[in-house]
């Protein structure tokens, strides 16, 4: 597959946070290809730069120096509607702190991007009941997020992130507070998504279960990532 239809592609990545003697140097020039239907897993210690990572393949945030392309093309030279909207059709993003409205109820959270994304509120509603059903909550559809457990919470994370049916599911710690049951559910969840409807992952994880099922899985160390043999 030729560069150009690489789904994603990050060439000479750096980010650094703040200045002077502050300064952070997180990511120093990281090279990273993810073809169409392939599934990769980071794994790396805590503060090394995976969730700053995932964040900027998933067009969150800037990175200070390098490019960033998906499907050839340099997400970020979209003004930032453009991006918004860019996301909103493409990408998938499940945060490690999820990132949920609390007072809204799970169904609620599940339509935003449906409606952000001007589908018509049947269709919204349709989809993230499905999507709500398959991550094991059909029971709770009508729930506040913050009366729901945080592996529940964790789980509407999931299905609000594929509610679009993204190209892309970028996923930081998806299975984090999740019992082995859940996990396994939302992990099997996972891998059918990719296998039967070709969606690209990234899976930023500590569970080597995960990591395993995943085509390649890669560590990040000092700002780099190589591939785990
Ligand atoms: N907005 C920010 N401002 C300043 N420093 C930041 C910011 N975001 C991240 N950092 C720093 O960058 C480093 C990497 O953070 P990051 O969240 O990417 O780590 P991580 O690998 O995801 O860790 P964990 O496994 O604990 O989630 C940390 O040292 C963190 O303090
Ligand atoms: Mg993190």
């Amino acid at each position: 597959m030729n560069r150009a239809e690489s789904i994603l592609q990050v060439k000479g990545l750096y980010k650094h946070f703040g200045s002077g003697e502050r300064r952070v140097d997180v990511l120093r020039g990281i090279d990273l290809t993810l073809e169409g239907q392939e599934s990769i897993a980071v794994v790396g210690a805590s503060g090394v730069g995976k969730s700053t990572l995932l964040h900027i393949l998933g067009t969150l945030e800037r990175p200070s120096d390098g490019e960033v392309t998906h499907e050839g093309v340099n997400v970020f030279d979209f003004h930032e509607q453009q991006l918004a909207a860019y996301r909103n059709r493409t990408i998938g993003f499940v945060f490690q702190f999820h990132h949920l409205l609390s007072e809204f109820t799970a169904l609620e959270n599940c339509m935003l991007p449906a409606l952000i994304g001007r589908k018509n509120k049947r269709e919204s509603k349709e989809r993230a009941e499905f999507i709500l059903d398959l991550v094991g909550l059909s029971h709770r559809l009508r729930h506040r997020v913050g009366e729901l457990s945080g592996g529940e919470q964790q789980r509407v994370a999931v299905a609000r992130a594929l509610v679009l049916n993204p190209k892309v599911l970028l996923a930081d710690e998806p299975t984090g507070n999740l019992d082995t049951n859940s996990s396994r559910n939302i992990h099997e969840l996972m891998l059918s998504l990719n296998q039967e409807k070709k969606v690209s992952l990234v899976v930023v994880t500590h569970n080597m279960e995960l990591a395993g099922m995943m085509q390649r899985q890669l560590q990040m160390k000092d700002g780099l990532l190589n591939e785990i043999e």
